[in-house]
């Protein structure tokens, strides 16, 4: 039910498409973020217009509220939240590192205490593809051990170990062939695990091969060099997906290393705290400058926020205006959209690596 047309390569960068159940996810793509089933501020159609494909989901959140059992109840969390297309959850190993206050990781679980009311629960590798179950994404991660980095040889070493045999769990218990399961490559910035860590994940069968525990304080040329490592011993007919990563160079320096898929909140955070995205860097709304500028964020973008002007939309966030937050996010993810449709056009022209150059000397950056 689940297939990788890999059709065309260049400079590095694919291009492809995965086939599932509920529709095709072009590559290079971006899957904007709805942790607890709502991408932040828009709506479904809001969020269709941006050219999404696929969103995201998190395991740890809707097991914590409204709870994976409620979400059943409710038709599952795409009649829940309306959206027909691809699902992908994410299995809250990274939530638990990241967000779990008091949290304990044994071979058996993860254990964390609810952020919401302290309430303790135990996360199996079979526990998060139960919820996964319950919920009905598309696809489901594996549930890994994230490490905070720098850290030390035997902790990364530990981690990796566990994430592998969490990995083998999760593939033993994921039997629905309606759901794909995504295994995620772990080893801090070493090479050597690296490439252990996704030979071995690569001789399992998954349908897909995420490459986890980076955007955890490295530098960018850390975690360009470590995608480059990861993605040159995964499976070419196979797609690989970037977990939460980046800013739109950190997109472009990427899908020249081999991946296909990205998530993260930053476009909508961002969007939110009054900084949209351009082809010239990014911007403040908040700042001074914009209080009379009559143009738009950008000429030619036709999201909801460039209809008006940057003085109007500094003026909604001064004024703690709902709307504010709501034009950006839109912008900010049809700025990823539009540059992930333009790479896509770029790898099947045979011209990738000079359109990445553009860009990224657009946004203050040295050509790759
Ligand atoms: N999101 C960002 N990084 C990671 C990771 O390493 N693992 C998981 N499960 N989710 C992530
Ligand atoms: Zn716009």
């Amino acid at each position: 039910m689940f297939r990788f047309d890999l059709q065309h390569e260049c400079d590095g960068a694919r291009r492809g498409v995965f086939h599932t159940p509920r529709g095709d996810v072009q590559t290079p793509g971006f899957m904007p973020v709805g942790t607890v089933g709502t991408v932040k501020g828009l709506t479904i159609d809001q969020v269709a217009a941006t050219g999404a494909d696929m969103i995201l989901g998190n395991t740890y959140h809707l097991r914590l509220r409204p709870g994976h059992e409620t979400v059943a109840r409710l038709g599952g969390l795409h009649k829940m939240c309306g959206w027909d297309g691809p699902i992908l959850t994410d299995s809250g190993g990274f939530q638990v590192f990241s967000l779990g206050a008091l949290n304990r990781v044994t071979e058996h679980a993860a254990t964390f205490r609810s952020h919401l009311d302290g309430a303790k629960i135990e996360l199996t590798p079979e526990h998060s593809i139960e919820i996964q179950q319950a919920l009905g994404s598309d696809v489901a991660m594996v549930l890994d051990h994230v490490i905070a980095l720098p850290a030390s040889a035997t902790e990364v070493e530990d981690a990796l170990a566990r994430s592998i045999r969490w990995a083998k769990r999760c593939r033993d218990v994921a039997d629905r062939p309606e759901q794909a399961l995504f295994a995620i490559v772990q080893g801090g910035l070493d090479p050597v695990l690296r490439r252990q860590c996704a030979t071995e994940l690569a001789s399992m069968p998954f349908e897909g091969y995420a490459v986890g525990g980076l955007s955890v304080g490295e530098t960018p040329e850390e975690m360009y060099a470590t995608a480059a490592i990861t993605t040159e011993y995964l499976p070419p007919e196979k797609p690989r997906y970037l977990m939460g990563v980046g800013t739109p160079r950190d997109l472009l320096e990427n899908i020249a290393r081999g991946i296909d898929l990205f998530d993260c909140v930053m476009p909508t955070r961002n969007g939110r705290n009054a900084l949209a995205f351009t082809d010239e860097g990014p911007i403040k709304l908040r700042n001074a400058v914009h209080r009379e500028d009559t143009r738009p964020v950008m000429e030619d973008c036709v999201c909801l926020a460039c209809r008006h002007s940057r003085g109007y939309l500094r003026h909604l966030f001064n004024a703690n205006e709902m709307l504010g937050p709501i034009l950006l996010s839109h912008h900010n993810l049809m700025y990823y959209g539009r540059l992930m449709r333009e790479a896509r056009a770029a790898i099947e022209a045979g011209q990738f690596s000079e359109f990445a150059t553009m860009k990224l000397r657009g946004w203050g950056f040295e050509p790759m």
